[in-house]
């Protein structure tokens, strides 16, 4: 029985995944892997402390639990890859490279590996940027980004890899925090919301940057993985979309449960980060090629959020 290894499996977006895959595929045919495994484990047979950068480890990972697809999501994300940019280059692009050699090597049926709307920089149109365009990013993230998916599209076109990528945009989500990005706030801001306490913002009100749902960002990932390979025309990495939203934006979704909410400003280096992001993205691709279509806007998100956040304490009616 050919099995998935998920690398990074203890992060916002793999313990996501795991379940979703569990569901589909048998929890006995997911394998986790993080440098940190979570204290509690998901309930998938096999779960494995793992450094991505210990190329012979991960060999014998896929020898030893017959792995023919890996998601590869260890990362240093973009705000906390300022502070430390030799060390997040080292594990963006060393996990990466060690992926797709054992790919080559093993011939691997095929690899999943995020990228993000981080590629793009100060250059790039920002209202419905497409999917080619110029992409000069000013920071180490988005530099290994852009890299890594160069990378992936010289594995295939060379070696034949069937490597699929996604550039996320800032991803919402309630079963685990985010891990050092950019749009962390889009997750703050709903756990202050229900404290009822003011939630200090480091971006400015209207810094508008493209957000999606975990549910949908799960839903894509997979979707793309299964869709046949003739249809993935983009082997560096597709835009992906969903909604575009501002601080204020967020803080008037949530006012309409919760309307004595309140947002205040301080906006610090990660504004600066986001100054150089686009405000919207054009995904059409992604739609034409294997069909992709988003669920969730901001109201259906923030109704979701705030319910299995609070528990029972708010629901929909209460925007009434
Ligand atoms: N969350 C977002 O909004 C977002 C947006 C765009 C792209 N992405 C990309 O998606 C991927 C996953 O993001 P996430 O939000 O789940 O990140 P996260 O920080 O929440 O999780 C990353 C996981 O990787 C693990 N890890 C770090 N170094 C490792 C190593 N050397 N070996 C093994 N595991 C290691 C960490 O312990 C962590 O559990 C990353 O590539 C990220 O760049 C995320």
């Amino acid at each position: 029985m050919s099995r998935i290894l998920v690398i990074g499996a203890a992060g916002q977006i793999g313990t996501e995944l795991i379940e979703q895959l569990s569901i589909q595929y048998g929890k006995d045919r997911i394998v986790g892997a993080d440098l940190n495994p979570p204290d509690a484990l998901p309930d998938i047979r096999d779960y494995v402390k793992l450094d991505v950068l210990d190329k012979e480890a991960l060999a014998q990972l896929v020898d030893q639990h017959e792995i023919k697809i890996i998601y590869n999501l260890a990362a240093v994300l973009s705000a906390t890859a300022e502070r430390i940019p030799e060390k997040a280059w080292n594990i963006n692009m060393g996990g990466l490279f060690n992926v797709l050699e054992l790919a080559r090597e093993k011939e691997l049926e095929r690899i999943f590996w995020p990228s993000s709307i981080a590629v793009f920089g100060n250059s790039t149109p920002k209202a419905d940027t497409p999917q080619q365009t110029i992409t000069e990013p000013s920071t180490v993230y988005g530099i290994s980004k852009l890299a890594g998916e160069r990378w992936c599209e010289y594995y295939h076109e060379k070696y034949g890899v069937d490597v699929r990528s996604i550039r996320y945009p800032g991803l919402i989500s309630y079963k685990a925090l985010p891990g050092g990005g950019t749009t962390d706030y889009a997750v703050e801001i709903y756990y202050k919301a229900l404290e009822e306490k003011p939630f200090q913002c480091f971006l400015n009100p209207d810094t508008r940057l493209p957000m999606m749902f975990m549910p949908d960002a799960v839903r894509a990932t997979i979707e793309l993985m299964q869709a046949p390979p003739e249809n993935i025309k983009v082997r560096s990495s597709y835009n992906l979309a969903a909604f575009s939203i501002s601080p204020a934006d967020a803080a008037e979704s949530i006012r309409k449960h919760l309307p004595d909410f309140e947002i205040t400003y301080e906006p610090d280096y990660r504004e600066q980060i986001a100054g150089t992001w686009p405000h919207s993205i054009d995904d059409s691709k992604a739609r034409e090629d294997w069909n992709w279509q988003h669920e969730y806007d901001v109201d259906s998100m923030t109704e979701v959020m705030l319910r299995e956040l609070s528990g029972t304490r708010v629901n929909s009616n209460q925007s009434d």
